[in-house]
């Protein structure tokens, strides 16, 4: 069974099909990347699958139960983290605080309602912390923990937002153009951390437009076009796919 199953998904805004019969499959453990030109549906298939929207038709399975109408916060603690393509950080808290809140908002849920002890509280509040702060060492953010979000340089914030939905301790991981407008350098750091997320056993989803980067590391690859899969496969396959070639000429020198 396929850890994350989109069927047949149709999404539509006022007529205009963002995504139209989309299905695809996830295996745990999988590095699968989406590419497609701008306004394929990208960022639009992490929105249904994250629960922003919900598609006109079709369903989403993750880990074999139906999550195709739950709201995003129930998405999350099902266990799928997002990083956004526009970074949605609190630019006035630090990072450390970022990663805090990011746990509180998602993941403490009624613990108040369920009539929980203080001290079951602090401990796990103390377990939020260790968590966070194993995140802020495995990205590498140490520097920065103390630092403001608004103040940090533009790739520090691209890494600090991949660092917040980690923070949510996630099994499937999206990720929606990490890289874009990133220095060389910060590139190559952020593929080595895309490399580590998965090899400690997170499944993750990558939007990338550097085809370099996606043909490097990506078990699988999806193609979208105009809201439609028009290819599927293993990276090399996918890269001598004539539709795909097409679909690029003009967009992909
Ligand atoms: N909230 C929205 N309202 C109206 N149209 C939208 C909205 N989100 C996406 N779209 C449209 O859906 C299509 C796919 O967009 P998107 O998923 O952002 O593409 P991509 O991420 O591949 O660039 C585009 O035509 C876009 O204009
Ligand atoms: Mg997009």
């Amino acid at each position: 069974m396929a850890q994350l199953a989109v069927e047949n998904v149709t999404l539509t805004f006022g007529g205009v099909a963002a995504l139209s019969g989309v299905s695809l499959a996830v295996e745990r453990g999988e590095l699968v990347s989406i590419i497609g030109p701008n306004g394929a549906g990208k960022t639009s298939l992490l929105n249904v699958i994250s629960g922003f929207y919900h598609p006109k038709q079709g369903r989403i399975l993750f880990e074999g139960e139906e999550i195709t109408h739950l709201s995003p916060h129930a998405i999350t603690q099902r266990g799928i983290a997002r990083a956004f393509q526009n970074i949605e950080l609190f630019s006035g808290l630090t990072v450390l605080e970022n990663l805090m809140l990011a746990r509180h908002t998602h993941l403490r849920y009624g613990l108040l309602q369920a009539g929980l002890f203080y001290g079951r509280a602090l401990a796990e509040e103390v377990r939020n912390r260790r968590l966070v702060e194993e995140v802020i060492d495995f990205m590498e953010l140490e520097p920065y923990r103390k630092a403001l979000v608004g103040n940090l340089p533009y790739g520090v914030r691209k890494r600090v937002e991949v660092a917040r939905a980690l923070a949510l301790s996630p099994k499937l991981l999206l990720l929606d153009e990490p890289m874009a407008g990133m220095t060389l350098e910060e590139k190559e750091d952020m593929v080595r951390f895309i490399l580590e997320i998965r090899a400690r056993g997170t499944t993750v989803i990558l939007i990338e437009h550097d085809l370099g980067v996606v043909m490097d590391i990506s078990d699988r690859v999806y193609v979208l076009d105009f809201g439609q899969v028009i290819a599927e496969g293993r990276p090399e396959e996918v890269a001598k796919n004539p539709r795909v070639q097409e679909a690029y000429m003009g967009v992909e020198a």
